[in-house]
């Protein structure tokens, strides 16, 4: 799993892109009761809506009353400041359902149509729009078409901008592209291209293409004998083939689009090809390259050192791969040139990397770091991560020993993962609180060193194992551990606190020890309790715990707090509660508790609360019950086998 992506960073340049053609027409005016709508074009706007079926109400604004008459007013229309004609119509993201009407013939003067993100239940790509001569951005993306892309697109000589991306259409042959002589972004995605075997001449035609996007378009093979003969004559800087695994001859196409470009290429987005063996030559002299996207594919061998001089190079990601090396080679391949001043995103997860962790400090614009399941080892040296705009770091699952690194030196960092290594604090913690953080299946092993800790809380943070593995080190040195709600499963081994210095310490004579699992899976008998004499509250409820509680709660003596409820405990409520002098909370619902109250239980008067409903209690309920708990609140016996006069019992 990846844990970060610079891909929102091409979002935007795509939305810079979009709103750079929007900008000349006059939004909604203002109130000025001068109605500036030509009303054939009103009648048309109304007639188009009436084959839509608008759910939400986005088109309200569109009608026949008094108030809504200048349809340069309404929602997503956009008149020309001078001439009234509508110019642009941004129906983007409305919902709506329906039928394109032909109606939108008369709006002739429409240079901008957005109609991304609505529903046409996959009906066509309307032919007619092919007559709107002035258009200038034709935006279909994700609106639900299907079937073949309209030839008549290519009349749309003026076109700018064309995205038809992200619908269930394709194309036999890209032909149509030849006119367009001003498109300067074109947006294939998921448009079926499999049968369109000359995209790259039809692509080699547009002479005022900046950025192209063809992913997951199913291309086919290109024959390399006859590649169009180009000489920089476009300005692209974004190419997109990702999602293409049937083509093979990925390089040769860099190297031909590189040749195409007149700017150089900023954006070369190649993911998920299934690309194999080892990273070529072709971007050596791409002085203009930005932005490197090979992830997931079958890269393998090292980086080559001429990496080290992409100057302009900020996001390499080269994740899931088959890479190898040894990272420190890897590491100087890139460095004493212009890219370590630039890198701000290396994403090397997910490949083979092995050695020793390289000093990353000379990479200081760094800001997403990627390491994660990779083969590296060893300790990571001090100063090694001195990367003061490093956001993202993600060093889990290699082989990394010694301290944790110091991370002191990166004020931004917001996602830090370091989990399944062996690394090994140098610090000794005394209060532990990662309650809620949700990041940990396994018991975290660096805590197995903290032998000082006291107040651990790891409540709720998703541990999934056993309860031996979580108390097999040697964290019995707690006053207070919480690991409530977890998925805590096994039993508890019989551990024992070693009392020589910790548990005569003050604090444990003054406050005790408090133990909450509960909300686990943990099974097994409660013998593990008697080890310990210094409880001060035990919250095993809602486990599976079974057999007898056992008869060791005469040395407790400080035992306030006792929760065994929603467990599968049998056997007698021991006599040796009758120690319990200050216990004030017993809850025991929800067992098959069988047998009587004990008579020993009289002693315990500081109890505020019983609760031993939902067991196999039986006998007399005993008339001391009144009298003995001068403190008590609730008492709950409900569903159990007793019989007797209720009414005999005071509850102050
Ligand atoms: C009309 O729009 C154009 C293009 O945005 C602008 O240059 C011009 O100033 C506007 N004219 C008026 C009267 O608002
Ligand atoms: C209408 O627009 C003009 C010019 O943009 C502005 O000066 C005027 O304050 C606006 N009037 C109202 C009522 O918004
Ligand atoms: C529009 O495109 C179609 C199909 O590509 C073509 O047959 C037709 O001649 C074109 N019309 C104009 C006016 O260019
Ligand atoms: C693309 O279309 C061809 C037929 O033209 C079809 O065989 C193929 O499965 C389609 N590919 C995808 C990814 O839909
Ligand atoms: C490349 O284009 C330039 C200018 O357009 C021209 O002078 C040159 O001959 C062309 N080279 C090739 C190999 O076509
Ligand atoms: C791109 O141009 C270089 C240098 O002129 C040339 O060696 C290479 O073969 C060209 N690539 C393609 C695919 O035509
Ligand atoms: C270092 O660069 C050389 C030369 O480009 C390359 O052959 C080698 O594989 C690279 N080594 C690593 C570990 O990346
Ligand atoms: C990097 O650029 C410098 C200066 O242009 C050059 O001397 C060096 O050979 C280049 N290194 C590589 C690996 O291309
Ligand atoms: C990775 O590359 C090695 C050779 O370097 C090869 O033996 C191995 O099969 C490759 N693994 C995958 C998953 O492609
Ligand atoms: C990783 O590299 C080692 C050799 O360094 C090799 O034995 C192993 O097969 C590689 N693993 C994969 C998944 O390619
Ligand atoms: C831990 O890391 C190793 C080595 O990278 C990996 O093989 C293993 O799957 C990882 N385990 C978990 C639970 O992520
Ligand atoms: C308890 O700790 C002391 C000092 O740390 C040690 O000498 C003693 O052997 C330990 N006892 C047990 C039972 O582990």
């Amino acid at each position: 799993m990846k844990s970060f992506q610079l891909r929102p960073l091409l979002l935007i340049v795509f939305q810079v892109v979009i709103f750079k053609f929007g900008h000349s027409y006059s939004s909604q005016g203002n109130n000025t009761n001068r109605i500036r709508c030509l009303e054939r074009e009103r009648q048309a706007l109304l007639n188009f809506k009436d084959e839509l079926v608008d759910t939400y109400g986005r088109l309200s604004s569109w009608g026949n009353d008094e108030d809504k008459r200048d349809c340069c007013e309404w929602i997503g229309v956009y008149c020309h400041n001078q001439t009234n004609h509508v110019t642009q119509l941004d129906l983007r993201f409305k919902f709506l359902r329906g039928k394109i009407s032909t109606s939108l013939l008369e709006l002739q003067q429409l240079e901008y149509i957005d109609l991304s993100f609505n529903d046409f239940e996959y009906a066509p790509v309307p032919e007619f729009i092919g007559s709107l001569t002035e258009l200038q951005n034709l935006i279909l993306r994700s609106a639900k078409f299907s079937g073949p892309i309209p030839h008549q697109i290519g009349n749309l000589s003026k076109l700018l901008y064309l995205d038809i991306s992200g619908n269930d259409c394709n194309s036999e042959n890209l032909d149509w592209l030849f006119n367009l002589d001003s498109l300067e972004y074109l947006d294939l995605s998921y448009i079926n291209l499999s049968k369109a075997t000359n995209w790259l001449q039809a692509v080699s035609k547009l002479k005022s293409i900046q950025e192209l996007s063809l992913s997951d378009g199913a291309l086919p093979e290109t024959s390399l004998s006859s590649l169009p003969k180009i000489n920089g004559s476009s300005p692209l800087t974004l190419l997109d083939l990702s999602f293409n695994s049937h083509l093979s001859n990925f390089w040769t196409l860099v190297s031909w689009f590189s040749n195409f470009s007149s700017t150089g290429l900023s954006y070369i987005i190649l993911n998920d090809n299934n690309i194999a063996g080892p990273i070529p030559d072709v971007f050596e002299n791409m002085a203009s390259l930005t932005v490197l996207q090979l992830f997931r594919n079958g890269l393998q061998g090292g980086i080559p050192k001429y990496f080290a001089n992409m100057s302009s190079l900020v996001t390499l990601d080269l994740s899931e791969n088959n890479l190898s090396g040894d990272i420190y080679e890897v590491m100087m391949n890139l460095s004493a040139g212009l890219l370590e001043k630039k890198l701000s995103l290396l994403d090397l997860s997910w490949n083979n990397f092995s050695g020793l962790f390289p000093n990353m400090s000379r990479f200081y614009s760094l800001t997403d770091l990627g390491f994660q399941n990779n083969q590296l080892s060893g300790s990571i040296g001090e100063g090694y991560l001195r990367l003061p705009s490093l956001a993202f770091l993600d060093l889990s699952s290699n082989r990394f020993t010694g301290p944790i690194p110091d991370l002191s030196f990166s004020p931004l960092l917001r996602s830090l993962r370091l989990s399944n290594n062996t690394f090994d604090p140098p610090f000794q913690l005394l209060t532990l609180n990662l309650a809620q953080c949700k990041l940990v299946k396994h018991y975290p092993i660096w805590l197995k060193a903290q032998t000082e800790l006291h107040t651990i809380d790891l409540s709720s943070i998703g541990i999934s194992d056993t309860v031996s593995s979580f108390f097999g080190g040697t964290i019995p040195t707690f006053l207070y551990l919480n690991a409530s709600n977890n998925q805590m499963y096994g039993s508890f081994p019989n551990f024992s606190f070693n009392s020589t210095d910790f548990l005569t310490s003050r604090d444990v004579a003054l406050s005790g020890i408090s133990l909450d699992v509960s909300r686990n899976k943990i099974s097994g008998s409660l013998d593990f309790l008697c080890n310990v004499k210094e409880w001060a509250l035990l919250d095993l409820s809602d486990n599976l715990f079974s057999g007898q509680i056992p008869d060791c709660f005469g040395s407790f003596l400080s035992l306030r707090y006792l929760s065994l409820a929603n467990n599968h405990l049998s056997g007698k409520i021991p006599y040796s509660f009758g120690s319990l002098s200050d216990l004030t909370l017993l809850h025991l619902r929800n067992n098959s508790l069988s047998d009587g109250i004990p008579t020993t239980m009289r002693n315990c008067r500081g109890l505020k609360m019983i609760d031993a409903g939902g067991n196999r209690l039986t006998g007399n309920i005993p008339s001391w019950v009144g009298d003995s708990f001068p403190e008590l609140i609730v008492l709950v016996l409900r569903s159990n086998e007793f019989y007797g006069d209720i009414h005999q019992i005071y509850v102050a």
